[in-house]
């Protein structure tokens, strides 16, 4: 693999307050791109000023959705340190979203090394107030123009970046959450533990249903038995019922979130009694009725966890913990910004500081 060639755009764009960022609307001057050809692998890493792409209209991407893409952050720390939270786990499930979707593998250490080289050459982008971050945003599309159902030729892998604001400018806000009782997310054997871009636009009618109703995300059931929780939104789903907090195992039909996977460590490093198994949406709101749901929160790299205020099924609503965050979402919460921000002991080693040496520019 050869080394990674640097050209620095010639205006850098003003930049954006950190008081006025909001979610994935700016971008940092440049981006990390290399391509795939076949006979010759991946090659050409570089970094090169932020810009459009020309593409064919015939791409396989366009037509046949074969792209796969993950989603990481990096914080700046009250120390002045630039860290990425869990680089190589998102690395490893981006090569597991590129195998499911017959992408050829990316080398995880180059991807590693894609996100270093390009918050090096952007590190002024990342914000420092408390809540904000750098979103990484890494994607593989199939380039290769021609019409025809089958693995495409050529790829291109791309990062960019974008500086982002506080999920929760106001404190941890309680969402209202809608059980979706006839469209359905994913079923096993399916792409629902893949990160690919048509599980997202398969999830916008019932969204947008949710949200005429008045609520803000949905909670997706499993796609057999129309019984068993899956995710919420884009989020992983937890609930702490009668002092047990259970989740959805990995059993093809969820995301293997890195939240997820934090939390459920955290948790069982505080000796929390923690269950991953199958939850029936009736077990939620009996014990909604009965008064030993005792909190139910989604989790995710966008709003480390989103407590559920209120939950509607059937006709139904019922409201969780008077609708307000609680102890444990709460803790969850302070735990995981506090090690991204450098502010406690990381004892597991989640993040890895982006050492910023000398820029070179090669082109
Ligand atoms: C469908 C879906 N589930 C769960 C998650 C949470 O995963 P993570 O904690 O790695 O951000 C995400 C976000 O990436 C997602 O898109």
């Amino acid at each position: 693999m050869s080394d990674i060639a640097i050209t620095l755009c010639s205006k850098p764009k003003p930049k954006t307050p950190d008081d006025a960022l909001r979610f994935g609307t700016v971008f940092t001057d440049h981006m990390f791109v290399m391509d795939y050809l076949e006979g010759r692998g991946w090659h050409s890493p570089r970094v090169v000023p932020y810009q459009p792409f020309e593409l064919d209209p015939a791409t396989a991407v366009l037509h046949y959705a074969q792209a796969v893409f993950d989603g990481l952050k990096a914080f700046r720390g009250v120390d002045g340190v630039i860290r990425l939270f869990r680089p190589r786990k998102h690395a490893e499930r981006l090569n597991r979203s590129c195998e499911r979707m017959c992408i050829p593998p990316l080398d995880p250490d180059m991807v590693v090394r894609s996100f270093h080289a390009l918050i090096e050459v952007d590190n002024a982008w990342v914000p420092s107030k408390r809540g904000t971050a750098l979103y990484l945003r890494p994607t593989v599309i199939a380039s290769e123009p021609f019409l025809g159902v089958r693995a495409a030729k050529n790829y291109i892998y791309f990062l960019i970046l974008s500086p982002v604001g506080p999920y929760y400018a106001e404190g941890i806000k309680p969402v209202k959450i809608l059980v979706a009782d006839h469209n359905v997310r994913a079923v096993e054997g399916g792409v629902g533990d893949a990160k690919t871009g048509g599980n997202y636009a398969a999830s916008l009618s019932a969204q947008a249903e949710a949200e005429r109703a008045g609520y803000t995300q949905v909670l997706w059931l499993d796609g057999v038995h129309r019984k068993y929780l899956d995710e919420v939104g884009s989020m992983n789903i937890m609930v702490k019922i009668a002092g047990e907090v259970a989740t959805p195992p990995l059993s093809g039909t969820i995301l293997p979130g890195v939240t997820r996977d934090s939390i459920l460590s955290l948790m069982r490093d505080w000796g929390l009694k923690v269950s991953e198994r199958p939850i029936a949406i009736d077990e939620v709101m009996a014990a909604a009725r009965n008064g030993t749901l005792e909190e139910m929160w989604g989790t995710g790299t966008a709003a480390v966890v989103s407590p559920v205020g209120q939950l509607g099924y059937k006709g139904e609503k019922v409201v969780i913990n008077n609708g307000e965050a609680g102890p444990l979402t709460r803790r969850l919460y302070d735990a995981i910004t506090d090690i991204q921000y450098g502010l406690t002991n990381d004892v597991h080693h989640w993040t890895e500081p982006v050492v910023l040496a000398k820029q070179r520019r090669i082109a």
